[in-house]
């Protein structure tokens, strides 16, 4: 049989996670997603009017199906861990089923028993306008919540169902090594622990189930998160005049990287950070 992937963060067409989704369905995979609970409604609603038909088509002519969409919220572990005002607000409430991650590991477990891949292409970092200099405890231990501990979360409730040989995916980005002014709120902290964390959990999910965990460092994409940062144009123009390579990313690109991980080309490589950055990384200065 083919393979089956869970994507965690995907919300709309314009993201790493949608381009990760359609290129792991190009190469045969089973897609179940894990989406937002605040932004499930409009995602299921965009999809069924068909405002994603043409980001959805295959080379093959089929179009891009999800096995089954999960509401998720990779803040909470555990029902126990849902405040009250989240529990009780409209759209939580309408997630029935649960949308912890434990629950939708549960969930993914009772209706399709194993997985060969998993990915995690989230982020949130209620401050990440602000400097870091500015940024409170509550802000900064935020951002490294939803955007860090969220994977070893997942990690350790989907570990138990994943097939050995299978693969564990984040997506990260240069702020975590270099000063980018603009990437605040303690995301640059977040995603520099991410980063170490996927050595780490390569090491114990490598021994304990026998899969592979590796980070993509993605250049700028006009997404749905990054233009809530406000100066993703300004990245994308930065690139564009100083990577080696003089073009745009097409979130394509990580999408294929995503895939060439998770398939039996890379069964030596884990523990990784990839580069899928036109080569701006390499730059020490601006030219
Ligand atoms: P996106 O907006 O397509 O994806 C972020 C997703 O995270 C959204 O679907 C959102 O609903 C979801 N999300 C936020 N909080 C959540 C929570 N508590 N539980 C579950 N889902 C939650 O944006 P993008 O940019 O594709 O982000 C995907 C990953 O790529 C993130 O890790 C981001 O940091 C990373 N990245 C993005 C870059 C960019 O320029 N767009 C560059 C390098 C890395």
């Amino acid at each position: 049989r083919g393979k089956r992937a869970f994507v965690a963060g995907v919300a709309d067409d314009q993201g790493f996670g949608w381009a990760i989704s359609k290129a792991l369905a190009e190469a045969g995979a089973e897609i179940i997603l894990g989406t937002w609970v605040p932004a499930l409604s409009i995602f299921e609603t965009s999809m069924k009017r068909g405002k994603f038909d043409e980001s959805r088509r295959l080379e093959n002519g089929n179009m891009l199906e999800f096995a089954k969409v999960y509401p998720m919220d990779a803040v909470y572990d555990k029902p126990e861990d849902v405040p009250e005002e989240v529990r009780t607000n409209k759209r939580y409430a309408a997630a029935d089923g649960g949308f912890t991650v434990q629950q939708v590991a549960d969930r993914v477990k009772e209706d399709f028993g194993s997985i060969d891949i998993l990915v995690h292409s989230l982020a949130n970092g209620p401050e990440v306008q602000k400097s870091l200099l500015e940024t409170s405890r509550s802000g900064y231990l935020a951002a490294v919540s939803a955007s860090t501990y969220s994977f070893i979360s997942m990690l350790q409730r989907f570990g138990p169902i994943m097939n050995r040989g299978g693969s564990a995916l984040t997506l990260t980005y240069i702020a975590s090594e270099r000063a980018i002014p603009g990437y605040g709120g303690g995301m640059s902290s977040a995603k520099a622990a991410l980063e170490s964390d996927t050595k780490v959990l390569s090491f114990e999910a490598g021994r304990k189930w026998g899969i592979r965990v590796n980070t993509i460092s993605a250049g700028p994409l006009r997404s749905r998160a990054a233009r809530a940062i406000g100066f993703i144009d300004d990245m994308i123009n930065y690139s564009t005049a100083n990577a080696p390579l003089q073009r745009e990313l097409d979130a394509v690109e990580v999408g294929s990287t995503a895939a060439f991980l998770a398939s039996p080309l890379a069964a030596a490589i884990t523990g990784t950070l990839i580069y899928v950055d036109n080569g701006l990384h390499a730059m020490g200065v601006a030219v």
